[in-house]
């Protein structure tokens, strides 16, 4: 019995040296920097800063890899997450979208945010300055919604029309 448990665990400890040799690729391609959503919209700092540190790690060609992403299986599942996150939402190739998919784009990360969905939960553990206050998120969401294009009005925002005469 403990020769099987000794054989199990040189077994693992192999198969995680192994592992570490199959890494993530963290190349990104030649892209147009002037297209870079920050770029385009010119935020004040305060609003690029929370961008960088809450959104951009995962959703542009700006990913800061922290260094556990050096360590198999977590770099994968790390490396994963971040291509998925760029699938869905790329900052760093914000004008290749045309004006509607903008507009899809900023009402969902409107909506993300206020239900705090993003950033992921996981990762603000981890990250703690993509955690957010209320007050930060209030200045992110403005900015955001300063840009849509059919806004409409903003929920809560409403206000009733006074009859002067
Ligand atoms: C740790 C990585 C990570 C961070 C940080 C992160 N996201 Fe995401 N985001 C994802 C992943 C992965 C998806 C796709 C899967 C999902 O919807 O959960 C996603 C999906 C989205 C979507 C949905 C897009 C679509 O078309 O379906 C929006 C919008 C979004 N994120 C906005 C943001 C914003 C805004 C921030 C910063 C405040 C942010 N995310 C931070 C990983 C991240």
């Amino acid at each position: 019995m403990k020769k099987i448990l000794k054989w199990t665990f040189y077994l693992l400890l192999i198969g995680f040296v192994v592992i570490q040799f199959i890494r993530i690729d963290k190349s990104v391609p030649e892209y147009d920097k002037t297209g870079d959503f920050i770029s385009v919209h010119k935020p004040d700092q305060k609003v690029a800063d929370m961008l960088h540190n809450a959104c951009y790690d995962c959703h542009s060609y700006e990913s800061v890899y922290p260094w556990y992403a050096e360590i198999a299986p977590v770099s994968w599942w790390i490396g994963e997450h971040i291509e998925e996150g760029r699938e869905h939402l790329n900052f760093s190739t914000w004008s290749a979208y045309d004006a509607g998919k903008q507009d899809d784009k900023l009402e969902e990360s409107i909506e993300e945010i206020q239900e705090n969905k993003m950033p992921d939960p996981n990762y603000i553990k981890m990250h703690s300055n993509a955690d957010l206050s209320d007050s930060d998120k209030q200045i992110l969401v403005s900015f955001l919604q300063s840009l849509r294009t059919n806004s409409g009005s903003i929920e809560g925002e409403e206000h009733e029309e006074e009859d002067e005469d």
